[in-house]
């Protein structure tokens, strides 16, 4: 079985998350999403629990893709679930560095885990999690962002915020 993770934080997923995803999804037999943790990310909008629901309803048409939450080091994640393969989009330069000293960072503790990374589509490379988060705060619509899957749950979210 030829399975990759595909790790984030998903806060919450974008348009840009969903085709890594879909892409993924028809080259692997299998997929996880897994939800992680990002240290420099200390307060996410969404619970861990709204996320895998809102990716639960993205991926619903998918047979091959499985929503995962983990508390913990990714490479932990793949080694107890038996992959070998992480999947991470670029969208651009700027996201080259980091990703790369992640990429050699999980290698250094995990040589047998490989990271493959996937071109973003460029009608999504402008888009961020982060950027979403900031229309949203200031009760922006965030169609074309977001799967339109989760729009009403996020709206619903944000008004019963203010
Ligand atoms: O969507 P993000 O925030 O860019 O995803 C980053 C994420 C969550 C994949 C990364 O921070 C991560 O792998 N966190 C889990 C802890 C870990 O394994 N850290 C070591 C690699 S930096």
């Amino acid at each position: 079985m030829n399975t990759v993770v595909y790790p984030g934080s998903f806060d919450p997923v974008t348009m840009g998350h969903y085709d890594i995803i879909e892409r993924s999804s028809r080259i692997f037999d299998e997929v996880y999403v897994c939800i992680l943790n990002n240290s420099g990310k200390k307060t996410p909008l969404f619970s861990h629990e709204e996320r895998v629901n809102m990716l639960e309803d993205v991926v619903r048409g998918f047979g091959n893709v499985k929503i995962k939450q983990y508390n913990g080091l990714l490479v932990d994640f793949a080694k107890e679930n038996n992959i070998n393969v992480i999947v991470r989009g670029l969208r651009g330069i700027t996201d080259f560095d980091s990703e790369l000293q992640m990429a050699q960072g999980n290698h250094m503790v995990s040589p047998d885990i490989e990271t493959v990374f996937m071109a973003t589509d460029p009608r999504y490379s402008f888009i961020s999690s982060t950027m979403v988060r900031e229309f949203l705060s200031y009760g922006r619509s965030v169609k074309g962002f977001v799967p339109d899957a989760i729009i009403p749950f996020i709206e619903a979210k944000v008004k019963n915020n203010q």
